[in-house]
């Protein structure tokens, strides 16, 4: 995840020109390879500037000047600023290859699993099979039985006639099924993850024998990568034009966000994921009382459809697998250089430990807000018993936040960090948490002290994770078969470079 790739590179080319200056005696050879080494570094300044790949690093903060304040006046506009973006831009238009679906007589019903973001992810994808299947689309079933027990239906949560009329030309969508079709037997499927084009086209063999084919799940059923670029340009409408929020959504997500901006003009949108669910899931049970252990990991040992029970939390730690704590989460940012007055947006649900856990992070952030305490009973309680909607509030105010901070990588994080990498690489800071759990654990045996050089290695470690243009990342390397898909980042936490081009290319 992290991203050193460019700063060793400027490194090697620093050491091994030194050598290569060294063996050379005369002055009149040094001042021309002093010449030729600087029209070179501004070709490799221009032909990079050309080519962005990767983060570019922010300007270094200077804090040897500083003394030795636990504060540190890190600059208004390094705070508070997205990265550059190069003059990079949403495309998604399709290109003059794309055929325009027709109507079609086949039909794919889909049950969409999972949470909120999994699910709009699962049927930007299930738009993308139809196409490629040339099949009509019945508007998704949504998962009532996961961990967030959400009776909601799609057009609770989302905008049905915006969806059907924005991919009118691209796939026919349908409220419902035709009567006439509602008994035939179906082809029932579960296809496989991370499927290719070819899968899918193998797939319509079906047809002849089936009218109606029905997907059982609908996450990761399409590959991040090597698909065509309509078929990638496709799922962009889909999920940013096409599944757009109900209007109450909408409305109320707007609201919330113009109370942030009257309050201090600018916030963090900090997504905390400090669930009961994801502790149990994860089994990092730091900073928890060994009853709370012990309760996630009855929770743990009971979900059947997580198969790991048995986790080391010590090495979860270690390995960067746990999200941040929220007291972690506040000697971060405070690192980072956000001053105490910092407006916080926290999104989640209902933090583990509750108040006693969070007064740890306000102990270092007070200004810390919540929906419930930005909306009335009245606005948030045609929300309040459907988990999947007030997520849809979160997201809503982390997508339109300054800096957005995933305290864990989960589905949420990647949507909303890919989202606002489309909308023009708003700022998202991803906290490296292999990197910050040795220094905090530095910190706490007194290795390092809370003090500016403890920030300075903060800092230095998130020069690169602000969210700044750079391409996808392909699966790790010497990771083979099938495995490699689960190590590729995904599609929607970076849709560069399909759905983001330069201006010239667009
Ligand atoms: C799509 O399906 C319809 C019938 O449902 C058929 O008439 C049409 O030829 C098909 N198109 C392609 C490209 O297979
Ligand atoms: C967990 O892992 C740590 C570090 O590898 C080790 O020191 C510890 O003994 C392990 N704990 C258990 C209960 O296995």
């Amino acid at each position: 995840m992290v991203n050193h790739r460019g700063s060793s590179h400027n490194h090697m080319r620093t050491a091994s020109t030194a050598k290569f200056i060294s063996r050379k005696q005369s002055p009149r050879a040094i001042a021309v390879y002093i010449f030729l080494l600087f029209a070179f570094s501004i070709f490799i300044f221009v032909f990079n500037a050309g080519n962005i790949v990767e983060d570019h690093p922010a300007p270094v903060i200077s804090i040897q000047s500083h003394p030795q304040t636990k504060f540190l006046q890190t600059a208004d506009d390094e705070l508070w600023d997205a990265p550059s973006r190069h003059g990079l831009r949403p495309c998604i238009k399709p290109t003059s290859r794309y055929k325009a679906a027709h109507g079609s007589d086949r039909y794919l019903t889909v049950k969409s699993n999972g949470g909120l973001n999994q699910m709009r992810t699962g049927i930007s994808d299930m738009v993308a099979v139809a196409y490629i299947m040339n099949a009509t689309l019945v508007i998704p079933q949504l998962d009532r039985r996961s961990f967030w027990q959400d009776s909601s239906i799609f057009s609770d949560i989302f905008d049905e006639l915006h969806f059907i009329t924005t991919l009118q030309g691209n796939v026919r969508i349908v409220r419902e099924l035709p009567k006439e079709l509602e008994l035939v037997p179906r082809a029932r499927k579960h296809f496989t993850s991370w499927s290719s084009m070819g899968y899918y086209k193998e797939m319509m063999q079906l047809w002849n024998d089936h009218q109606v084919i029905h997907v059982a799940k609908s996450d990761s059923r399409l590959a991040n990568n090597d698909l065509p670029l309509d078929i990638q340009r496709l799922r962009c409408r889909a999920l940013y034009h096409a599944l757009h929020f109900s209007p109450p959504i909408e409305s109320l997500g707007k609201k919330l966000v113009d109370r942030l901006r009257m309050r201090s003009g600018k916030y963090i949108a900090l997504h905390l994921r400090y669930e009961k669910d994801m502790l149990a899931f994860t089994g990092c049970t730091s900073g928890l009382t060994d009853a709370e252990s012990e309760e996630l990991r009855i929770m743990r040992e009971n979900t059947k459809h997580w198969k790991v029970k048995d986790i080391n939390s010590t090495e979860q730690r270690i390995g960067g697998f746990c999200p941040l704590t929220p007291k972690e989460v506040g000697i971060f940012l405070q690192a980072i250089g956000y001053p105490p007055s910092t407006l916080i947006y926290v999104a989640s649900g209902e933090i583990y430990g509750g108040d006693a856990r969070l007064s740890e992070l306000m102990s270092f952030f007070p200004n810390l807000v919540f929906k419930e305490k930005l909306a009335t009973k009245e606005e948030l309680n045609a929300f309040a018993k459907h988990a999947s909607q007030s997520a849809a509030l979160d997201y809503i105010v982390s997508l339109e936040s300054d800096v957005f901070v995933p305290s864990y990588s989960g589905n949420m994080a990647r949507a909303v960090e890919g989202h606002r990498r489309f909308l023009g690489h708003r700022k998202t800071i991803t906290p490296d948490r292999k990197g910050l759990v040795r220094l905090f654990d530095e910190l706490e045996s007194g290795q390092l002290r809370e003090t500016s050089s403890f920030s300075d290695l903060v800092q230095q470690m998130h020069k690169n994770r602000q969210g700044a243009p750079r391409k996808r990342k392909g699966p790790s390397p010497g990771i083979k078969g099938k495995a490699r898909f689960r190590t590729e980042e995904s599609f929607y936490e970076n849709p560069y470079p399909e759905c983001i081009c330069s201006s010239k290319v667009v």
